[in-house]
């Protein structure tokens, strides 16, 4: 029997609950495909920090690169100075795993009621490919005259041409399994340096892919397009902050926050690829099944594709989308069912298989682009 080892960081605020939730759809999924997994939970969040004042030690980092796939719920919380667990913890994990991009889905599913007004499934389903190691988030920079009206703060963009020519080329491979369409989606009118780096591999890269159309879009023209017009993109390569950005802009146009997922992929195999919902640890709604399970499913759905499981993957991100159809509302107590009772929902409907199937399944694109199984999609 195929038998893959999890990690499962569950975090802080709502990330138990979506974290239980998605465990549940993946028992089922597992029960259905014939698989089986190897589980460790790790405690890293804020309850570890406040007890230790541990963040992510080298034990830990050592521990996790054994896992086959980090499956993530959330971190961060009010009882610890913003940024402390984010960096420590979240961003750490990115780099020391060399997750070269983050993997963020842009689709719309048929029966999910969107703020977008006259929004349809087919016009939004596209891929956002952020680069996730460096640009600003390298955290270096400095500040002269702290504690002065005089300080001078100055925070630093770092663009490699290995780091952007990996997830370029990703984004390329995903978009010849897909619509052959690529955009990259950056500031070269103003950010002349790294755009210009940005363009070039755009270039340099193409020349292995002639079948694939690319398209330049300015990232502030982007927020502008993608609610208005996402049908113009399908596959979309951006810089890790400008890709932070206009992400949550697309899990709006998806139904909001809680329905977003993502993957953090290691693109060589040397570490393993995490996946987790956008959303935060909504410390505000925490404790109350008040939070909408369907993001951490569908990171679970990319993850199982990632692992090579395409036919799983396909059927968790159908499971979920047909329960996410049939809710009154996408988030809050107006959902009318608590996270967990949607978790057994998407759980039930994937072991009977009653869901549609979902056609152009990024789920099983990925067990291609991966090198996994090569499911019909
Ligand atoms: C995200 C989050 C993180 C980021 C934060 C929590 C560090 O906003 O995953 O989009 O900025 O990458
Ligand atoms: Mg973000």
């Amino acid at each position: 029997m195929r038998r893959h080892t999890l990690a499962v960081l569950p975090g802080d605020g709502v990330g138990p609950e979506v974290t239980r939730a998605a465990l549940t759809v993946l028992d089922a999924a597992q029960e259905r495909f014939g698989f089986s997994t190897a589980r460790t939970e790790v405690p890293l969040g804020a309850d570890h920090y406040l007890q230790t004042g541990e963040l992510l030690t080298d034990e830990v980092t050592a521990s996790l690169g054994t896992a086959d796939a980090i499956l993530f719920g959330a971190i961060g919380s009010p009882r610890v100075t913003p940024g402390i667990l984010e960096r420590g913890i979240i961003l750490e994990l990115r780099r020391r795993m060399q997750q070269a991009i983050n993997l963020r889905p842009v689709r719309l599913y048929e029966g999910v009621p969107t703020p977008i007004a006259g929004l349809t499934p087919a016009r939004c389903d596209l891929v956002i490919v952020r680069e996730n190691t460096e640009g600003a988030y390298v955290a270096q920079g400095s500040t002269v005259h702290r504690g002065t009206t005089a300080r001078v703060a100055v925070q630093e963009s770092v663009n490699t041409w290995y780091a952007v020519e990996r997830a370029v080329d990703f984004a390329y491979r995903l978009a010849s399994v897909r619509r052959k369409r690529l955009t990259l989606c950056h500031k070269t009118n103003v950010l002349v340096e790294a755009g210009a780096l940005w363009t070039d591999v755009m270039s340099a890269v193409g020349e292995r892919y002639p079948d694939v159309e690319t398209d330049y879009v300015h990232v502030d023209a982007m927020c502008m397009h993608l609610p208005v017009s996402p049908e113009r993109f399908d596959v979309v390569v951006t810089d890790n902050l400008f890709g932070d950005i206009v992400t949550d802009l697309g899990a709006v146009l998806q139904g909001g926050l809680g329905v977003a997922a993502s993957g953090n992929l290691n693109l060589d195999g040397s570490h393993p690829s995490m996946f987790e919902p956008i959303h935060g640890s909504a410390p505000d709604i925490a404790g109350r099944g008040w939070a909408n399970p369907a993001g951490a499913c569908l990171s679970l759905g990319m993850m199982l594709g990632h692992l090579g499981e395409g036919e799983a993957a396909a059927a968790v991100e159908s499971a979920t989308a047909a329960v996410l159809a049939d809710l009154p509302a996408l988030a809050g107590e107006g959902m009318g069912a608590s996270t967990q009772e949607l978790g057994e929902r998407i759980a039930a409907t994937l072991t009977e298989g009653s869901a549609p199937t979902i056609t152009g399944s990024l789920m099983s694109q990925l067990a291609r682009v991966m090198g996994g199984d090569d499911v019909a999609w």
